[in-house]
């Protein structure tokens, strides 16, 4: 599974740049404003430090108006992908993009028939959100499987992010439900890695390593 960070805060991404897992990036409007930086800025930078994917969501709900940004989005870095709302504007505009060869992120997927829209009409990537469907009471994590055994079966050739991720069982969930990617935040990456037994393990063998006769 590939690990993209969810984030538009660059230093961040610098940080887990380092361990080599980060396989692309998404932002949104909402992670967007948290830096209080030029839009253009954020992802051009982003996309300078990151080789893989960096999805970029216009904010328009217009065909015409998706377009306009899209095409200007997509100018600015090979590796930009346009993020677009799950909505009938959403798929004219990611099937128009997929025919000029422009990869998009289709956002906002909360069902399997969202999902399944959103591959036929070319999404190179669907976003289902699955904190957001566990808020409610659903279960987010099977909106993924449903979505990967839906896109096997037919063929289907987008990739699903596993997003609104909120803990780390929903990463290893994801992987186990068969998403291609998880979305994760900048804030809880480091999670991933740590373990209260691994900590204590490196403590007690320091502790005992006092105990060995020095030179
Ligand atoms: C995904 O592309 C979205 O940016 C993100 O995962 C949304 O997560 P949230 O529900 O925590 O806002």
């Amino acid at each position: 599974m590939k690990f993209f960070l969810d984030t538009g805060n660059v230093d961040e991404i610098k940080r887990i740049v380092k361990l080599g897992l980060v396989d692309g990036v998404t932002t949104n409007p909402s992670l967007i404003a948290k830096e209080g930086r030029v839009f253009k800025d954020v992802i051009k930078e982003i996309t300078s430090i990151v080789s893989g994917p960096v999805s970029a969501e216009v904010v328009s709900l217009d065909v015409n108006g998706m377009l306009s940004e899209a095409h200007e989005i997509a100018q600015w870095a090979p590796n930009v992908v346009i993020k677009l709302p799950m909505t009938e504007a959403g798929l004219e505009a990611t099937h128009h993009l997929h025919k000029e060869g422009i990869k998009t992120n289709v956002t906002l997927i909360f069902s399997i028939a969202q999902g399944l829209m959103a591959a036929k009409a070319g999404a190179s990537y669907i976003s289902p959100f699955v904190g957001r469907l566990d808020d409610i009471g659903a279960d987010g994590m099977a909106l993924v499987s449903g979505l990967r055994q839906v896109l096997d079966q037919y063929g289907l050739a987008s990739e699903i992010i596993a997003a609104s991720i909120r803990h780390i069982g929903h990463v290893e969930e994801a992987a186990l439900a068969g998403a291609h990617i998880a979305t994760i935040p900048g804030s809880l990456l480091p999670a991933l890695w740590k373990h209260p037994l691994t900590d204590s393990g490196i403590d007690r063998f320091l502790k005992d390593w006092e105990k060995v006769p020095k030179l």
